[in-house]
């Protein structure tokens, strides 16, 4: 896995999204894999920008959200596909036709993952697939002992993702006890990952999936078996990294490394 590390969390999400454009420019239908969460607000508001100022264009692009609480219709304030319409969507050209989010009031919850996976394969597979982790190290809502060969189904959130999930609810009982999620099976098939990280409540997790075993107890430790696998990290959360010196003398020479023609 690379690891990149930045000072600050802006640098951080500057450089996971000139990454993204760089996809997007090559390959203007490329199929996105996008998350929630706070941790990407700052890669979609650059490449809002990048929209905005840039004439980076995303109507031939195609996207798949990770996972949605179960239980929330579309419009609710706290789901997945009303941040994802606020934070990016309604503010870049992609059709809203050609995004996609698991549907949380979806009446047969195995039949519509099924349907979700078909749509991914007929899309052509995701080309990069931004993911955040959580406290606990899952990705999307692949919780601890998550089978890392795992789809897309319904999932039992942890009481830990619901504690850190209540600050966007008025009340801890309001925040939904299943979601929908992509699984780590799922995941590892889209052709690169990116995982993004700031902020030193994540530094733990971070370390775990970085430089502890591939283990199902840390879902996001299954980016070892990826062979295109990148963390973007803001200084704070790479803070428990042991090799910190041995990432930072690659990164350094990223710039100058020879290039593939
Ligand atoms: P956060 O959530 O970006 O809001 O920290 C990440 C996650 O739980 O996957």
């Amino acid at each position: 896995m690379e690891v990149l590390i930045y000072p600050t969390y802006e640098q951080m999400s500057v450089a996971a999204a000139a990454e993204m454009a760089a996809i997007v420019r090559a390959k203007p239908d490329a199929v996105l894999g996008l998350a929630t969460g706070s941790t990407p607000l700052g890669l979609y508001t650059e490449l809002i920008r990048l929209h905005k100022e840039g004439g980076l264009s995303f109507s031939k692009v195609t996207t798949f959200n990770l996972d949605e609480y179960v239980g929330l219709e579309g419009n609710h304030e706290q789901s997945y596909r009303r941040f994802m319409n606020d934070s990016l969507f309604s503010q870049i050209d992609v059709p809203p036709g050609n995004t996609h989010v698991p549907d949380g009031l979806a009446k047969d919850i195995p039949a519509h993952c099924r349907e979700y996976e078909q749509q991914i394969v007929d899309a052509g597979g995701i080309d990069v697939q931004i993911l955040g982790i959580g406290g606990d190290g899952h990705i999307a809502f692949n919780e601890p002992s998550s089978s890392l060969a795992s789809r897309t189904r319904l999932k039992t959130l942890a009481r830990q993702t619901i504690e850190d999930n209540a600050r966007f609810f008025d009340r801890l009982e309001d925040v939904p006890v299943y979601a929908i999620t992509m699984g780590v099976g799922t995941i590892l098939e889209a052709r690169k990952l990116i995982l993004l990280a700031n902020k030193k409540s994540k530094a733990a997790a971070v370390a775990a999936a970085i430089e502890g075993p591939v283990t199902s107890m840390v879902t996001a430790s299954a980016l070892q078996l990826h062979p295109h696998g990148t963390a973007f990290l803001d200084d704070e959360a790479a803070g428990d990294l042991k090799m910190r010196e041995y990432y930072d003398w690659i990164q350094a020479r990223k710039p100058d490394a020879p290039k593939s023609s």
